[in-house]
């Protein structure tokens, strides 16, 4: 039996690549704060299951407490393999640094950079001592390797979660286990997250009306594309490099 644990199902990427995890027969678990009833009846359909968590990633309790109780149901006799795929993320506050205030620093940074470590850290610790193969796969963005005016909390964010990923596939491949981290950008894609950054004021996001023309011209992926790579790269876990940084740029 194959699980996948996927933050930020109820819609964008991760329903995507729930929907298509599950249609290649791995059973999926969805944290997000709404649900996605679609799923549910695609599990039906493809014979597996789909649970889902409701779950504010913000709030760390509730995290520790949701990814406890996750891992009790997944991490069984029957699991051979567990794929772990931190996708939720926000874009917000998208504005200049002094404008920020500390309760959407502290939101922004608790959803983009610690959820994702602490759900690494807490997965890969009960992969150890159940000692089943996981495979970690952290959804990160372009944005992490330029300045965007605007962006500095989500450009941050991710370049944090990239050293992360990148810093735990050292220790895993050092200490020899068979558990693999990955990185995985999937570039501009049709979401709501793509609606929310073409809706930002020019004062606060200097490149609006270039994100803008990506939806006019069609230039934004739409995620069934790209979560059909990201799961073609999932399933062919024997071939999957620990560490690297896989782009969809590269699989066009
Ligand atoms: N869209 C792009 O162009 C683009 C480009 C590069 C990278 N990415 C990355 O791709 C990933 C997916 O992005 P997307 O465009 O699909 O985003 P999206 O459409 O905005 O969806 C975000 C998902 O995250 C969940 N989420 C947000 N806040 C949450 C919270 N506090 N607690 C729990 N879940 C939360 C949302 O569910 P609820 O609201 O129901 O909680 C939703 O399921 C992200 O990591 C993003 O940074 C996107």
């Amino acid at each position: 039996m194959k699980f996948a644990i996927i933050t930020g199902t109820s819609k964008g990427l991760g329903a995507s690549i729930a929907e298509l995890l599950m249609k290649a027969g791995v059973h999926v678990v969805g944290i997000a704060r709404t649900r996605n009833r679609d799923l549910l009846q695609i599990a039906r359909d493809a014979g597996v299951t789909y649970q889902h968590f409701t779950c504010n990633l913000s709030d760390v309790d509730q995290l520790d407490r949701t990814i406890e109780k996750i891992n009790d149901q997944v991490f069984k006799k029957e699991t051979d393999l567990v794929y772990l795929i931190n996708n939720a993320a926000t874009v917000n506050p998208i504005d200049i640094a002094t404008k920020h205030t500390s309760e959407a620093v502290q939101a922004h940074m608790q959803l983009n950079l610690i959820a994702p470590i602490l759900t690494t850290a807490l997965v890969l610790k009960r992969a150890k001592h159940c000692g089943i193969k996981t495979v970690v796969t952290n959804v990160t963005s372009g944005a992490a390797d330029r300045s965007t005016y605007g962006w500095s909390l989500y450009g941050s964010s991710k370049a944090g979660l990239n050293r992360y990923t990148e810093s735990v596939a050292l220790e895993q491949k050092e200490l020899k286990t068979e558990h693999k981290v990955i990185l995985f950008d999937p570039s501009i894609m049709d979401t709501g997250m793509q609606g929310e950054i073409r809706s930002a004021s020019p004062d606060a996001f200097k490149d609006v009306e270039q994100f803008i023309d990506y939806k006019v011209e069609n230039k934004l992926s739409d995620t069934a594309d790209v979560a059909s790579v990201l799961v073609k790269i999932l399933l062919d876990e024997a071939a999957i490099i620990n560490g690297k940084y896989y782009s969809i740029k590269d699989y066009r």
